[in-house]
């Protein structure tokens, strides 16, 4: 993804400094753009639960470095004493953030990576190796994304002999939420690479604006034709043919096809099936559950600080200030995510293809993942 021109990642190792990890701070993006060196466990774990970095691959990505930075920081007393530092700092990454299940998985993956190794020069070297797989994993699965996710947008376009094809996206599941390209963004950056014509409806989505702020930052900067609705507009687009396909991102789907997407997912989803609009998810196989059976019910959806419900950051006069939009005292409910059941769900772009949002459908692409 190109910033001003400069291609960047969303998380990367210094440059001539390769014990610091470093990050562009999202939590000020559009209005400032800054990169932040982080070099403790601490500052990684304030980084994600801060939402200095978010979005389901990205946080992935950012336990994977940091699984890194604890490994260059853990005592070297002994090996068991460098593995319980090791396992620590894993609970403390795992405890920022509960619902994005990148996070678990990265953090175990490491673990895993690591344990079966007696040195622990070679531990920090495995650690190191395994944080840049994830990372590196993670910008060609979304590129994989954008190559199936592709077809569907082609598709549509051609039956609409080459009008816009207008795609409605919930959130920020974009080139900052992931290391490159993202996932639901992805298809719409390959159309609009390949010349198909394409312009996007960006959910403002409250509380934090990941929409308004991010998406929108993001495919200006790429170029995509779009503009941003309030939360509530997508049934009405819909009712008047106005939107011609849904896709979204997800920060954790069961293997039986239920997705837990950021809050307000669900209504756009009753929406499109209520409209005949097909509503896509694209995730990559890391964000996969393959443990729970009923996501409406099993998945843990986390509940953030009522503020940011009652304040919003804007520009005024150059300078970025906070405001409060409720009444003094109001008190507030802030639940981040819910979950859209399967059988709202079109279908699921994958980096191995396309398929149906259910057991068969997503077990037929993953066949190691059968018990
Ligand atoms: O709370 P966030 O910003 O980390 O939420 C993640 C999201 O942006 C969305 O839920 C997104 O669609 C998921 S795709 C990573």
């Amino acid at each position: 993804m190109n910033v001003h021109g400069k291609h960047y990642r969303t998380i990367w190792l210094k440059e001539d400094d390769p014990r610091v990890v470093q990050i562009i701070d999202q939590s000020i993006l559009p209005f400032k753009f800054e990169i932040l060196d982080l070099t403790t466990v601490d500052q990684v774990a304030h980084a994600i639960k801060a939402m200095l970095v978010r979005g389901a691959g990205l946080i992935g990505a950012t336990a994977g470095y940091g699984m890194y930075i604890a490994a260059l920081n853990a005592p070297r007393d002994s090996r068991e004493v460098f593995l319980v530092s090791l396992r620590a700092a894993g609970e403390q990454l795992k405890a920022t953030r509960p619902t994005a299940i990148n996070l678990a998985w990265a953090v175990e993956r490491t673990l895993a990576a690591v344990e079966g190794v007696q040195d622990i020069e070679a531990m920090i070297d495995l650690a190191l190796h395994t944080a840049t797989a994830i990372a590196d994993e993670d910008a060609d699965y979304c590129r994989r994304i954008g190559e199936h996710g592709v077809s569907l947008i082609e598709e549509i376009s051609q039956r609409k002999g080459g009008k816009p094809v207008n795609v409605l996206t919930h959130c920020n599941a974009g080139w900052l939420a992931f290391v490159d390209y993202g996932t639901a963004t992805a298809p719409i950056y390959a159309a609009h690479d390949k010349g198909i014509p394409v312009h996007v409806w960006v959910d403002e989505t409250r509380p934090r604006n990941q929409g308004a702020r991010l998406t929108a930052w993001e495919l200006g900067q790429h170029g995509v034709p779009f503009d941003i609705i309030a939360d509530n507009v997508g049934g009405h687009l819909m009712q008047h043919g106005l939107v011609d396909l849904v896709i979204t991102g997800t920060d954790r789907t069961t293997y039986t096809g239920d997705v837990a997407n950021k809050i307000g997912t669900y209504l756009k989803a009753l929406a499109a099936n209520d409209n005949g609009v097909p509503f896509y998810v694209a995730l990559p196989s890391s964000t996969f559950d393959w443990e729970t059976r009923d996501g409406v019910h099993g998945t843990p959806i986390e509940e953030r600080d009522a503020t940011e419900v009652i304040y919003m950051d804007g520009v005024h006069d150059g300078e970025v200030v906070t405001v409060r939009i409720t009444p003094e005292g109001a008190t507030a409910k802030n639940y981040g995510f819910d979950v859209t059941p399967a059988r709202l769900v079109t279908g699921l772009i994958t980096e191995r293809g396309i398929c149906a949002a259910t057991e068969e459908g997503v077990l037929g692409l993953y066949p190691e993942k059968r018990k």
